[in-house]
């Protein structure tokens, strides 16, 4: 599915990962670092309103004029081409890499994407307490969840990971080259307080009305359900709150912070 990088401009995950990016304690103004950024370049946008130069920031993108955008706003050693082969081009240490992939965490038969490979390249040319985000499709495959998170090279430890719902479901895991749990901590809460700025300013999140749901605990058993995306769910159940009534039922946000629209009235149980 093509990359809709207009729509995704107003995505609050988007904008969480990128202010958190931004906000990261390692990240400097002499910092270099590594982003799969769209044609809209939130990401190295976001690293140089927070002083990187421009040149120090390579922009992955496997389309040619996306990297000619990010070329003309001043990222010189950007790279046209799959993230696989690129990273095995650059050979510098960096302070954070963003790898936003929109894929699902296997090996693609037809590109020659790997994201395993990619995470392990990633990892060797971290700085030490750099920071590795990656970003997954987890619908499409089975276990989908399970399979990100077992991507991890021992060098790698983690400080947070969110899954969300978007076009189909998503997971985020935020790796940082660290032992310390005080560092992973900082992490984890750096992550949270951008999520809560940007859940505070984005325009359609109807706070008056959330208010009203937000306190209603809920069980939610995910009953039959033919999308593909969705299978590995039914049957399960997940405890969370609503965040507003929609046509089809509620939206509900989970304890592990995923957020799911649509949940049918008869799936949900008050506890
Ligand atoms: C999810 S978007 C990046 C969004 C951006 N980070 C932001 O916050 O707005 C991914 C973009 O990179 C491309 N892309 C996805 N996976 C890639 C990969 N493994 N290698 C190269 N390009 C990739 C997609 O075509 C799309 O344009």
């Amino acid at each position: 599915m093509p990359y809709n990088a207009s729509l995704k401009r107003s995505s609050a995950m988007k904008q969480t990962m990128n202010n958190f990016i931004a906000h990261l304690p390692l990240v400097k103004t002499s910092s270099k670092a590594i982003v799969i950024d769209a044609e809209t370049l939130q990401s190295s946008k976001a690293l140089v309103a927070r002083g990187l130069d421009p040149a120090n920031i390579v922009v992955i993108n496997n389309e040619e004029h996306v990297i000619e955008l990010a070329k003309n706003a001043g990222h010189s050693k950007s790279m046209v081409g799959i993230s696989t082969e690129v990273l095995r081009k650059l050979h510098s240490r960096y302070d954070c890499i963003y790898l936003d992939f929109c894929g699902t965490p296997e090996r693609s038969q037809t590109t020659g994407w790997d994201p395993e490979k990619d995470i392990l390249m990633a990892a060797d040319k971290l700085n030490d307490s750099g920071v590795l985000i990656v970003t997954f499709t987890t619908g499409h495959i089975r276990h989908g969840v399970r399979k990100a998170l077992l991507i991890r090279p021992d060098t790698l430890t983690k400080a947070h990971q969110v899954q969300y719902s978007e076009t189909s479901p998503m997971i985020s895991i935020i790796l940082a080259k660290t032992r310390s749990c005080q560092y992973l901590q900082t992490l984890e809460r750096l992550y949270l307080e951008m999520e809560q700025q940007v859940q505070k300013v984005q325009p359609n999140s109807k706070r008056k009305r959330k208010r009203q749901h937000e306190t209603e605990r809920v069980r939610v058993t995910w009953k039959t359900d033919d999308r593909d995306d969705y299978k590995e769910w039914i049957g399960k159940e997940f405890y969370g709150t609503v965040l507003k009534k929609v046509k089809k039922g509620y939206n509900i946000k989970y304890d592990d912070g995923q957020i799911v629209d649509n949940i049918p009235c008869h799936w949900i149980t008050r506890v």
